[in-house]
């Protein structure tokens, strides 16, 4: 495959301030004059801030590691993980097509990306929110058919599965990742045959999709405030970063010219994160009551609720919520106050839907996802 630049380019690229700091640091873990080396890295952070490397991307970093700009092109066009094209600005779908995901149906998955996306892989959706393309083994074989999204794997997919992920996305929640059929990992779907006594002291779902939903949104962009910047080799487990390399001073990046943006010069990506944001006047947010500890039935099991993970349960339980009935008789107000007050996790109860989900569980039904769901 022809690996060529985009012809449509922007005019330049920064880093965002914490990237940089955060690109400059992994310079210092390469000796002087093999600053080089820390070229996939760079890369790499430049694609998750922006959805694909566009020349004044790679150029930047060619400069920021004393490199001939030719001599960083000839990585960023080697590499297939680096995209050199725009990508939905939701997200973009890798569906594996080698031999396990090809026998096991990736081709109607293809169709679906086709159908619901853009006819060609590469192409972007007509509202820009999506891209796809096919990719060779993920690693996944055993889950077959797959399909990588943001930074996860959607394993044993159906086309009807894969079309509704697309959808949720659209709609701006992220579908929990890992195997859509209920298994737990690659297990047999009729369960576990040997090394069962394993089974019972496992997290919700397998480590990967846990650490998924630990984390939340895993399609959104990294600008570099996710997770704190550690040098200790720098004596600074604090994470100072160094003097700027070649004198240059950490900007603010600027949108790529072909960045879809409304009048307001909001970008559609930016439009989607601020829509899962509730927005809240101080005045609306109101404290739901609470328990002091749970019933004597015992507390209920939160992470039943789609998008509640062990720590949010914790959360909530330390907030005095432990019950499916609580959650949901929750006022839109006092939903406000909840989304405002799970540290690191804002948003996550209207993204969500707590409060219906919760209603459901307390008439002791069950929703689709705490049926799929392994406990
Ligand atoms: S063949 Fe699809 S993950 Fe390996």
């Amino acid at each position: 495959m022809l690996r060529r630049l985009h012809p449509d380019q922007p005019d330049s690229f920064a880093f965002s301030e914490a990237n940089q700091k955060w690109a400059e640091a992994q310079i210092t873990k390469f000796p002087d004059s093999r600053q080089a080396s820390a070229i996939i890295p760079l890369l790499w952070r430049a694609q998750e801030q922006e959805g694909w490397l566009s020349r004044p991307a790679i150029e930047h970093i060619a400069d920021m590691l004393g490199m001939a700009h030719i001599r960083a092109l000839e990585v960023a066009t080697f590499y297939f993980m680096f995209q050199l094209q725009p990508v939905g600005s939701v997200a973009h779908v890798q569906v594996c097509g080698t031999t396990s995901c090809m026998i096991c149906g990736a081709e109607d998955l293809i169709a679906v990306c086709q159908d619901k996306i853009a006819p060609k892989a590469h192409q972007l959706s007509a509202d820009g929110k999506f891209s796809w393309e096919e990719v060779e083994c993920l690693g996944a074989c055993a889950n077959a058919p797959m399909a990588q999204i943001g930074k996860d794997y959607y394993e044993d997919l159906t086309t009807e599965r894969l079309a509704e992920i697309i959808d949720e996305l659209a709609a701006g929640k992220v579908p929990v990742p890992g195997p859509q059929n209920g298994r737990y990992a690659a297990e047999p779907l009729a369960g576990l045959t040997s090394l069962t006594e394993y089974e019972s002291g496992r997290t919700r779902y397998n480590a990967s999709a846990q650490l998924a939903v630990d984390l939340g949104d895993t399609v959104k962009r990294i600008d570099g405030s996710e997770v704190p910047l550690i040098t200790p080799w720098l004596g600074d487990p604090g994470g100072k970063p160094p003097k700027p390399a070649r004198g240059k001073k950490p900007a603010e990046p600027k949108p790529a010219k072909n960045a879809p943006a409304d009048h307001t010069g909001v970008t559609k990506q930016q439009a989607r994160e601020d829509s899962t944001a509730k927005p809240v006047s101080p005045s609306d947010p109101k404290r739901p009551s609470r328990l002091k500890a749970p019933r004597k039935t015992g507390a209920d099991d939160l992470k039943k609720i789609k998008g509640v993970g062990p720590k949010l349960e914790a959360m909530l339980n330390g907030l005095g919520f432990y019950h499916y009935d609580q959650i949901g008789k929750w006022s839109a107000a006092e939903v406000a106050w909840v989304d405002e007050n799970l540290e690191g996790f804002k948003g996550r109860v209207s993204r969500d839907d707590w409060v219906d989900q919760a209603k459901i569980l307390a008439d002791g039904g069950a929703t689709e996802f705490s049926k799929r769901a392994k406990y």
